[in-house]
């Protein structure tokens, strides 16, 4: 159920759909072709525990991804609850604080499971001007590099952050933490994520885990999609 360190597969594909019909067509599509799948808000408060058991079903590791940021005994009972729930990784947000955030440890820690936990840095559709707007001026590598160290002197096993940021966090913590990166792009498109690289660009600066959903869900053909990915980080390597 739960991915290696190292995953010899490091996509894991973001099923941002509601329809469970949708998700379990895609997830039965691309089971073997990736490492495993991530679900997300939008999933999961359409379908619910019984709807993430149904895609774990389909035998691959499974990443929720709710983004936790509230008080800290309202995430400490969350994240007891998520700890039922057969995924591997789930995230809260660093800016939640420490108390927050050893809370969660806490609480993953006395439900026995090898539930990861991630800290969600600057979303990786902020860029500085957004930031600057929220009156939180500064270097965003800055921003995140503060966010992670709070994060993982808290005790959380890793980081998500943009794939911008990566090389940075990797200089100042090591190999230890778990890095999770999404806005993997070919090349910087139209949508709504900004601080995007390509996957090999990414998995070369340290990334452990490419978390890619658009890129392989709005494809034409998933699996081909999916595929290529992973043939061009074959080839980078
Ligand atoms: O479709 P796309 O490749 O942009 O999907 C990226 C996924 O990663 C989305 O599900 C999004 O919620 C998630 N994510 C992100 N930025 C973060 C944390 C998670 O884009 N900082």
């Amino acid at each position: 159920m739960f991915p290696d360190r190292a995953p010899s597969n490091p996509i894991f594909c973001a099923l941002d759909r509601a329809d469970p019909e949708a998700v379990l067509g895609l997830a039965r599509q691309l089971r073997g072709r990736v490492g495993g799948f991530k679900l997300g808000l939008e999933f999961f408060l359409a379908n619910g525990p019984d709807g993430v058991r149904a895609v774990a079903a389909e035998g691959m590791p499974l990443f929720l991804d709710l983004k936790l940021h509230d008080i800290p005994n309202t995430v400490a009972g969350a994240v007891r609850a998520i700890a039922r729930l057969p995924v591997a990784m789930t995230t809260l947000h660093a800016s939640g604080g420490a108390a927050m955030l050893r809370a969660a440890r806490r609480a993953r820690d006395e439900s026995g499971t090898p539930l990861r936990l991630l800290a969600v840095t600057v979303l990786t559709s902020l860029e500085e001007p957004d930031l600057a707007a929220l009156g939180m001026t500064g270097e965003v590598t800055d921003r995140v590099l503060r966010l992670a160290a709070v994060a993982l002197e808290a005790g959380i096993d890793g980081l998500v952050c943009s794939p911008l940021e990566v090389a940075a966090v990797r200089a100042r913590f090591g190999d230890a933490p778990l890095l999770v990166v999404p806005g993997i792009r070919p090349a910087a498109g139209p949508d709504d994520q900004k601080r995007t690289a390509s996957a090999s660009a990414a998995l070369g600066a340290g990334a452990d885990i490419l978390v890619i959903g658009r890129p392989i869900t709005a494809a034409a053909d998933p699996r081909a999609a999916a595929d290529g990915i992973r043939r061009g980080l074959a080839e980078a390597v």
